[in-house]
């Protein structure tokens, strides 16, 4: 495994306004990683995605190798 979150072209919309678009991230194992960006950017939006939370509109990520889409409980 490459990457611990490997995240590609994650999309969101609320109410028909793209809050994310093709947001893609990379983070290797055993580092850490922090989110920055202005209020309203799309950071919370984007872990909530990643913590199964919520789901993207479109896009694919894996966590610690798992897709998001196929093997997370949501
Ligand atoms: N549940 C929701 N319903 C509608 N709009 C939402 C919802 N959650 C977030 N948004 C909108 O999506 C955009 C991104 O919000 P988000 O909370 O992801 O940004 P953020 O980068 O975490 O901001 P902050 O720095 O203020 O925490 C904002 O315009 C926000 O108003
Ligand atoms: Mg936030």
């Amino acid at each position: 495994m490459k990457f611990m979150i490997h995240a590609e072209d994650l999309t969101k919309s609320y109410r028909g306004t793209r809050v994310l678009d093709r947001f893609t991230l990379y983070v290797a194992p055993g580092t850490v990683c922090g989110l920055l960006g202005p209020n309203g950017a799309g950071k919370t939006t984007a872990v909530r995605i990643l913590a199964t939370l919520i789901q993207a509109d479109s896009g694919s990520a894996r966590i610690a190798g798992c897709d998001l889409a196929t093997e997370s409980d949501l």
